[in-house]
């Protein structure tokens, strides 16, 4: 469906047959990642929707918006191929009708990591979530920890909304070599594309040394360990509270913790993640 009026007449019937809707948000370009939210949808649900929006308003560097790949006709076989019921690709008309200047209070979580790093990035994403479940009204939504922040930020915005989807989030998938799956991995170079398992590398032996130093000597090593490597550089490391995303600087027995990181791959930003106190 491209019209919200043709997907709501369509949904509206099957709402009214008591069936279950599922929904996983994403702007294309889709991988074993997106895969692994469309195949847990479409086993708890009975109608698994998906969209394919690529969202100019989270969108803060207009080079990022234009390079970012797109491949419908791609997206629409794998789609097909893993029982996906409804694939939902607007236009921005169809998304916007009128300039949308709702903005929500994100608090702390905007002025963190990835708050702190892309200016208004988690404002457009909210937006965006907000009108695609007003559009979809699904029981269920689907969003992957590797973008561990974005979850924050959404359940934060169901919370202020009062919209009634069930949030759940899913494991990160990786390539063999460790590096998480992105749609920005199809932009990088070769060279850098053979640097970039070092970032998952780090992480998990960070996990391992945890026990041995302290909580500031930890990330100064993790900082160090992937800037050795002239093609990447963090832009930054924090490890955070797991719930409240909250920095800690020394652990504490009990405390669940993830670090969370992004690094610069020449023009590409590359994001992930490792929980330090659970499989
Ligand atoms: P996109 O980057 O296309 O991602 C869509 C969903 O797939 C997100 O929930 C993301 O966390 C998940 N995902 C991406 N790579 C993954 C991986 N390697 N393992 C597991 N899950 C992965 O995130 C967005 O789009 C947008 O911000 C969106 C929520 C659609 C709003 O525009």
């Amino acid at each position: 469906f491209e019209k919200v009026v043709d997907l709501q007449s369509y949904l509206n019937e099957l709402v009214k047959a008591d069936k279950k809707i599922g929904f996983v948000p994403s702007m294309g370009a889709l991988h074993e990642g997106h895969v692994s939210l469309v195949t847990r949808c479409v086993a708890e649900n009975d109608v698994c929707v998906v969209s394919i929006f690529v969202n100019p308003a989270q969108f803060n560097d207009p080079n990022d918006l234009k390079n970012y790949p797109r491949n419908l006709e791609e997206d629409l076989n794998l789609l097909r191929s893993v029982g996906c019921d409804v694939v939902f690709a607007p236009t921005e008309k169809e998304v916007y009708p009128t300039a949308d200047t709702t903005s929500f209070d994100l608090g702390f979580l905007d002025t963190i990591m990835e708050g702190k790093h892309r200016p208004g990035h988690f404002q457009g994403v909210a937006k965006v979530v907000h009108r695609l479940f007003e559009i979809v009204k699904p029981h269920t939504a689907y969003f992957g920890e590797k973008d561990f922040q974005q979850i924050a930020v959404i359940r934060r915005m169901v919370n202020l909304t009062g919209q009634s989807v069930n949030i759940v989030s899913c494991p990160i998938i990786r390539e063999s070599d460790g590096l998480a799956l992105s749609s920005r991995n199809l932009l990088l170079t070769p060279e850098h594309r053979k640097s970039a398992p070092l970032i998952a590398k780090t992480l998990s032996e960070a996990k391992r040394k945890k026990g041995e130093v302290g909580v500031i000597e930890l990330k100064k090593w993790v900082v160090e360990q992937i800037n050795s490597n002239p093609l990447l550089e963090v832009e930054y490391f924090e490890i955070v509270n797991f719930k409240t995303l909250e920095p800690i600087t020394t652990w504490h027995l009990g405390d669940d913790t993830i670090g969370c990181i992004t690094v610069k791959a020449g023009n590409i930003r590359l994001i992930d993640n490792i929980k330090f106190d659970s499989k």
